[in-house]
């Protein structure tokens, strides 16, 4: 962990991962019979122990399992469980599409099954963090009934230490799918009246399978893609392909001022360049001026 602060920003507060569209299936199946949504995750999983990062939450915006099963949502559960567990992060579970809310709730969350929305609030260290749940049951787009945005206007009418991040699957923001947007999320306009304004500094959301980022009601948006299988936006643009490839999770790193979202490739890659911790030591012990010399000065 670096101990001495090289540019203008001081280090992050918090690192969130946020991780979307699992889309487990029961006793191990392959997706479409082909994509191993274990494999990916696990991986994901490791890398970050691998980092020696000391993320605050491990964010999950969605489509955790993909016909609801509750196997499928023990497997993913205790998979993540155990690595959260290991990085010592509060794990928060969203609703996606294809979840199913009392299955959800009894075997993720390890309550009693009902068929209620799951909202919820988390304190991370002062950071609040809101699930909202827009799932609507039956079907594959997204919404956000009146009573939940009463709820969410309750929750956001006192505004957090740290500020709010919102996480939802179906993020609003527009998609150059054409097919995707039937399955957006309705009534934006109602949910942006509730969240203007609002300490709401980030929404995290998923759905897409591919990373995007837009804004909403002046609010930044950030979709992860999904660790299942992503969607090719260079495939012929009329059509929703979807592929084995490309999966990411992001970091989510919450400054004093700003929250950025980096998107990290799943997969093993071969180093071509990188400094040692020796090296980084002696950077940390030189002047600023020193340090410009050392590392900025072209030679
Ligand atoms: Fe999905
Ligand atoms: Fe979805």
């Amino acid at each position: 962990m670096p101990t001495v602060q090289l540019g203008q920003h001081a280090a992050a507060s918090q690192l969130i991962v946020h991780i979307s569209d699992t889309h487990y299936l029961s006793e191990g199946r392959a997706l479409y019979d082909r994509v191993d949504t274990d494999r990916t995750l696990q991986r994901a999983l490791a890398q970050l122990e691998l980092t020696g990062l000391q993320p605050s939450a491990i964010v999950l915006t969605g489509d955790i399992t993909d016909r609801g099963e509750p196997d499928a949502y023990r497997r993913v559960r205790d998979q993540v469980e155990i690595a959260a567990d290991r990085l010592g992060a509060t794990v928060v579970w969203v609703m996606g599409n294809h979840d199913e809310r009392s299955a959800f709730r009894t075997e993720l969350l390890r309550e009693a099954g009902t068929a209620e929305p799951v909202d919820r609030v988390f304190d991370i260290g002062g950071l609040r963090i809101i699930a909202l749940d827009t799932s609507v049951p039956g079907f594959h787009h997204g919404d956000v009934s009146e009573q939940q945005r009463a709820w969410l206007a309750d929750v956001l009418s006192s505004p957090a230490e740290l500020g709010s991040i919102l996480a939802l699957h179906h993020p609003p923001v527009p998609t150059p799918l054409h097919l995707m947007n039937i399955l957006e999320l309705r009534e934006q306009d109602s949910l942006a009246e509730v969240v203007a304004g609002s300490d709401i500094r980030a929404i995290l959301g998923g759905h897409l399978h591919y990373a995007t980022t837009g804004m909403f009601a002046g609010i930044p948006v950030s979709v992860a893609a999904a660790t299942c299988y992503t969607m090719d936006l260079s495939a012929p643009e009329r059509e929703l392909t979807g592929v084995d490839g490309g999966q990411s999770i992001n970091l989510v790193n919450v400054y004093a001022d700003q929250v950025t979202h980096s998107v990290v490739p799943i997969g093993a890659f071969k180093p071509v360049s990188g400094f040692n911790s020796d090296f980084l030591d002696r950077m940390e012990e030189l002047s600023a001026d020193e340090r410009t010399e050392a590392f900025s000065r072209q030679v």
